[in-house]
């Protein structure tokens, strides 16, 4: 078991170390709190990049520039405070990805001060990866199974499988027949990651809802009972001590009345 956990937090680990190029045409998806690799240059020494971040299209969007491609030489406000974002043989390596990675890059590079050799855009998207998917199922009144997946991170997508055959439905919760029986898978995936989960369906316990309801009636009428002997006792208890009430005081009446008589 530690084993099968140990190999896939090894390939999760392994898919998202990603890389992106800046000159790709699809927007690059990064893993928040995962790597991103991004080769500027690979080989050549000689070159000073320059890595734009366009914010406002001004000469006041921070950059970074690298001399040689390494970060010791380096004129950078883009990546201030940032000492997990390093440069190794001319690949940009940002270990771990924050969201406010996201957004349009440019990379020049120039081979002297002068003279610019390559251009390229890169528009960053960062999104938390999957967590764990959760699969539950609810029984309604009205003759429905309902199943519900749910799961953390950005931009998620559904689909669903029962015993290996698609379901169209492509939302976080379908509704099924009461009876349905078998495996009911729910798959989660975003741009970065993807996961499953599969539980197996038990058909809907069909007297489930009269039985609660014979039960909630038979509470409510032991309630019911509990209350009337009760209030018969109290009302005998109270009638008892009103009679024994009446009697003391028509003693003591009574005795007043012979003690007044023998004074006299
Ligand atoms: C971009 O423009 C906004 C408002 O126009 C300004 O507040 C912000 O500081 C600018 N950012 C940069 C990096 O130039
Ligand atoms: C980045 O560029 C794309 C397409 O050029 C645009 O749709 C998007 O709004 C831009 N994003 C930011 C954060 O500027
Ligand atoms: C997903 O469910 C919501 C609410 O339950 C519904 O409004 C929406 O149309 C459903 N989407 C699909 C693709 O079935």
């Amino acid at each position: 078991m530690m084993l099968i956990f140990g190999l896939m937090l090894l390939q999760t680990a392994a898919c998202l170390d990603q890389f992106c190029w800046f000159d790709q045409s699809d927007p690059c998806y990064a893993a928040l709190g995962h790597k991103l690799n991004l080769p500027m240059m690979l080989g050549a020494t000689n070159y000073i990049l320059k890595i734009i971040k366009r914010i406002n299209e001004t000469k006041d969007d921070p950059f970074c520039r690298f001399q040689h491609g390494i970060m010791e030489e380096t004129e950078c406000d883009l990546y201030n405070n940032r000492p997990e974002v390093t440069i190794i043989r001319g690949m940009l390596i940002i270990n771990r990805v924050i969201r406010a990675d996201s957004g349009n890059y440019t990379l020049n590079i120039y081979s002297s001060q002068i003279r610019q050799t390559f251009e390229g855009d890169l528009q960053v998207i960062v999104e938390a990866p999957i967590g764990s998917v959760e699969v539950s199922v609810i029984c309604s009144s009205s003759g429905v199974m309902r199943v519900f997946c749910s799961s953390e991170g950005d931009q998620l997508l559904y689909s669903w499988t029962l015993n290996g055959d698609p379901l169209k439905d492509g939302n976080s919760s379908i509704d099924l027949d009461e009876e349905t029986d078998g495996d009911i898978s729910c798959s989660v995936k975003n741009h970065v990651s993807h996961a499953q989960k599969t539980i197996r369906l038990k058909p809907c316990p069909v007297c489930s809802v009269s039985l609660v309801f014979v039960v909630v009636r038979s509470l409510e009428l032991m309630v019911l009972f509990g209350l009337l002997g009760a209030f018969h006792i109290y009302m005998r208890h109270t009638s008892g001590k009103k009679k024994e009430g009446q009697k003391v005081r028509m003693r003591r009446f009574r005795e007043g009345h012979e003690h007044t008589a023998e004074d006299s």
